[in-house]
Formats: C-alpha cells, structure tokens, sequence
C-alpha cells in the first residue's frame, strides 16, 4: 500500500450511538453503521471515523474506555466490527477508530487494581500523587473543578484532566506505554486502517505538579496551562509511531490544539508522528471570555482570516485535515451563519468553503443535510457533562437560570449528538423507539430521505462537491493543489484560487448582501453554482446573497 494512500480522501465521522439503530433499542449501532455504508459511499466518502465504540459506562459517552479490546454491547459483538470492517473494505471505505488514550475510564480493569493496591503496579499505571491537606494542586479539569479525586484510604490523589471518571494514564511508565501499543496494533492487524487521537496534547504533565496563578474566582487554573511546563511530548509520541503507525502504513489525524510552529512540524511534517491534525483554529472562533456566556457569532471577516491563516501556516509543513463542525461543538451551519440567513443556500456556500479549500475533508454526520442545532428548553434535556458543568458556571457567575439555559443551548455538544435525521417519521428513521437522546422539537425536515428526492437538495450539493474533489480533471488541482487567498479586501467575501495543472477559483459572497467583484483573469467555465444562474460579464462578477461560484480561468 502506498505510503500516503491517504491524501486527497474525503473522510466522514460517526457518532455511533445516534448514527442508525438497527435493532429498536433507541441507541446507534455497529450493524446499523453497516446498513447505511452504501450510503457513505455514495455521498463519496472514503474514510470513517468512528467516534468510541468501546466498552464504556459512557460518563462521557465512550471517551471513559473500560475495555478497549472489547466493543460495547450496546452496540453489538467484535463480530459486527469484524463485519464493518470487511463490508467497508469491499466498497473501499477505510474504518478509522478513535484512540483515547490520554486516559481510560475509572472502570478500567488497571484502575480498579490501582484503587484495590494503592501502593501497587497498577497506581503506576496513573498517577497517584501524596499531598497531606488537600489537592496537591489548583488545576481545573476540563469539565470543572479540581483535576485531583482522592484515592479512598490513603494520603494520595489520583489525576484526572478531564472527568473524575477518566483517570489520567500514565505515559511515563514503560509498562502503560507497552500495553497501548500492543493494543493499538491488535486493531490495526485486524484490519482498521488507523486513528483519530483523541486529546493526546494532555499526556505529557509538568511532574513538579506546581500550581499557578488562578483564571477565575474558584481559585482553579484550567489544566491546560499547565502543559507550557510539561515535559516534551516529543519522546513518547515518536516511540508510539514507529512501534504502530509506521508498521502498518496507518491514517493518523490528531486532536492537536494551539501547536507551535515547531510543534506543527512535529506532528504533520514530513516525517511527522501523525498523517494530519484537525484545524481548530475555524472551529474555535468566537469561544473567548470566562464560559459559554461570553462566546460571540464569528463574522465573515473571522472565517476568512482564519482559513488564509491556516493555510498560510501550515500548506508548506503537511496536510490539515478541515471541519466545520464534529461531536464536541455546536453545528456548523449554526455557528458560522447568522440565524437570519440560514437558508439552503447559506449551508451550501458554508460546504463550499470548507471542501474546497485545501486539506483533507471531514463531514460530521448531518452535516451533509445541514442538520441545526437543537431545540432545548429545559436543563434536563442535556445529557453531555460539559454542558452540564457549563450550565453551573454561568449560573455561578452570577446569571438567571434562563441566560444559562440560553448560552448552553448554542454551544452544547448534544446539538451535535442528536440522532441522523434519515427521514421525517416520529424518531426521525434513525430507530423504532424513542431515542437515547432527542430534542422534544426536532427539526423533522431537515432529513436523508426528503433530500435525496430534490435535486437541489443540501445532500445532493455535497455530494456534487465530492464528487469535484475528485472529478478526472479538475480533481488533482482541488487535491492537491496550491491555496491561494482571493479578494482579501472585499468584505465578507471569502474567496480563493486552487492553482495546479488547472486555476481554478471558489468565490463565496458571505452575507446577506449582494455584491460586485472584478476579477483578475477572464473564466473559462463555471464548475459549481449554488444558484440557478451566474452575472458574469467580462470579468465583472455580481454575487447574490451568500452565492458561491466555483470557476476555472483560462
Ligand atoms: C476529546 C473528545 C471529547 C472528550 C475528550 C475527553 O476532546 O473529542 O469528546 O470529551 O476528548 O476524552
Ligand atoms: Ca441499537
């Protein structure tokens, strides 16, 4: 197999549990994973990620792994996996896991021998740490408060960067860093074709576990702080590809955030330690201030400068791999277009941009039907514990429960997790039965089955842009090619030039304005519209309102 069989592949994430249901228990499946390959394929998919399929007590819906040799009964046998794998193969769909190993779950057959022997081997496999009054540090965990749990009859607390659920592993240990790698290659010989990495910034710690100065009035520090004196991540992530990865030719795509220029040819350079890493940097825009209360809509001008800046940054070091959205944030089409204008053809131009431009293409499911955000009107309907946490934060910082309720409806992760909308019928064609999780008001148009009969549907506009990616002869030049910014200074426009063996341009008009642009060289053809017609005269361009034209130049 090629080394970089990977590049130019158009990849696709799977929340299982809310993706089908094939035996009317309310909750996605691996068989019912199985049943819609054909329609991966058909929206022109080559790679899937599968969010966590692994025996879990999902506190944090799989990212806590009780056993990663083993897949979760709720959604089926290894038997199902196997046949996954293989069903995927035949149609030349590659399976991509999600590797969580920054921590596992308090469940976890090595956790509960630490807690049953805190002076044993496996408390090595975490890191239990002595501190006589109180936590030995003020570090905050993802999802709120302390990252230290105390280790029950004894002096010792054990770390937890994320939930107390998830105890941290411990990379220093020779024996833990054995244990994953022998488990990574266990399912890369039966056939998976490599990882997305969950979190893995966080395995290296500052060991001198020092605290520093606090970020808000509980006197914490967000843990992430404390990786600036962390111990290099270096070592341990070389050691990791060249005894699995680089054995079996791997896809590897990291969680990576905030890297450093240095950092960035670490991990996607040449000889770097992963294939690629997502680009954040878009899909973080707007999150500022102390919670969710503070976050404001990103603007056009935002979007642009920071797709020109990745680019910029990273097309001369390796390959980013792009997303609007995924199953830790808010919907694309919500937090990119202002509620006002989002339309059918607003969600189109979003698709646009973000598949066009250069990179590796991930979909998050729903996202090809432009699925919303949710409706939620109460507390209660959020099961995701950082929506949960969020909630109390901003009811702490001193606002009334329906300001609350307000800033986590926009930005929780279950606007994410709600099930694939197949068709319009009382659980939306994902089950029989009342699923797992579900908005009392979803949006039931929105769905697979009424898209794929109109033509001009959202679907069927993705799939005309896969299929661009990799049409016979403009495909090389969107793969492949250089990215380079276009009408930077007229506002709200976001536009660009692909340049390989052909020019090809992508304007996109990102508001709800109209608006004129001279373009630069005379249009040979126009490749993609996401309007019936195009007011082209000469090289005089008029855009209508959120229009994106796709052209190639002489
Ligand atoms: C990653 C996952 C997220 C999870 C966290 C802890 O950020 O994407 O869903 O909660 O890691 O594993
Ligand atoms: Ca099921």
């Amino acid at each position: 197999m090629e080394k970089n069989w990977w590049k130019g592949k158009v990849a696709y994430q799977i929340y299982p549990k809310s993706f089908n249901d094939s035996n009317g228990d309310g909750i996605g499946d691996l068989k019912g994973i199985t049943q819609k390959l054909d329609y991966l394929k058909d929206l022109g998919i080559d790679i899937v990620w599968l969010s966590p399929m692994f025996k879990s007590p999902f506190i944090d819906q799989g990212y806590d792994i009780a056993d990663y040799y083993a897949v979760d009964p709720i959604f089926g046998t290894m038997d199902d996996m196997d046949e996954l794998i293989a069903e995927a193969k035949k149609r030349d769909i590659s399976i991509v896991l999600d590797l969580v190993v920054n921590h596992c779950s308090d469940q976890h057959e090595w956790f509960q021998k630490a807690l049953a022997d805190p002076d044993g081997e496996y408390a090595d496999y975490f890191y239990f740490v002595e501190s006589e009054d109180g936590a030995p540090n003020n570090w905050r965990s993802y999802f709120g408060g302390s990252v230290w749990e105390p280790v029950p009859h004894t002096n010792k607390y054990y770390l937890h960067s994320f939930h107390k659920a998830q105890p941290d592993l411990n990379w220093q240990n020779p024996v833990v860093r054995e244990k994953i790698f022998e488990m990574i290659n266990w399912w890369l010989e039966k056939g998976i074709a490599g990882f997305r990495i969950d979190a893995i910034i966080n395995i290296k710690k500052d060991l001198s576990w020092q605290s520093l100065p606090a970020d808000h009035e509980d006197g914490l520090v967000a843990v992430t702080a404390s990786l600036e004196n962390a111990q290099p991540i270096e070592p341990f992530l070389q050691e990791l590809k060249e005894k699995t990865f680089d054995r079996y030719n791997a896809f590897t795509v990291g969680e990576v955030f905030n890297e450093t220029e240095d950092e960035l040819v670490f991990f996607i350079g040449e000889d770097g330690v992963f294939s690629s890493i997502f680009d954040f940097k878009q899909a973080i825009l707007g999150q500022q201030g102390d919670g969710w209360h503070d976050f404001v809509e990103p603007t056009a001008e935002e979007i642009k400068e920071s797709i020109f800046k990745a680019h910029k940054r990273a097309d001369h070091v390796g390959v980013l791999s792009t997303i609007i959205e995924n199953h830790d944030e808010a919907r694309g089409v919500s937090h990119f277009i202002p509620k006002a204008d989002l339309n059918d053809v607003s969600k189109k131009a979003l698709a646009t941009i973000q598949i066009l431009r250069k990179g590796l293409p991930f979909i998050y499911q729903g996202q090809e039907i432009g699925m919303e955000n949710q409706y939620f009107d109460k507390v209660e309907q959020f099961d995701d514990i950082s929506t949960l946490n969020e909630y109390h934060v901003v009811l702490e910082d001193g606002l009334t429960e329906e300001e609350a309720l307000k800033a986590v409806s926009k930005y929780s992760r279950d606007n994410a997790r709600t099930p694939m909308q197949w068709s319009d019928e009382d659980y939306l064609g994902f089950s029989d039965v009342k699923p797992w999780l579900i908005s009392e008001r979803p949006n039931r148009a929105i769905n697979v089955a009424s898209q794929l009969e109109s033509q001009d549907s959202i679907l069927n506009y993705y799939r005309a842009l896969t299929a661009f990616y990799k049409d016979e002869e403009y495909g090389e030049t969107i793969r492949f090619g250089a990215f380079q910014p276009l009408l930077a200074d007229v506002e709200n426009v976001i536009a660009y030039e692909r340049v390989g063996d052909k020019r090809i341009i992508v304007i996109t008009n990102f508001q709800p304005q109209e608006v004129v642009v001279n373009l630069e060289h005379p249009v040979k053809d126009v490749l993609l519209n996401n309007y019936k017609d195009i007011e082209l005269e000469g090289q005089e361009l008029s855009l209508k309102p959120y229009q994106a034209v796709v052209l190639s130049l002489e």
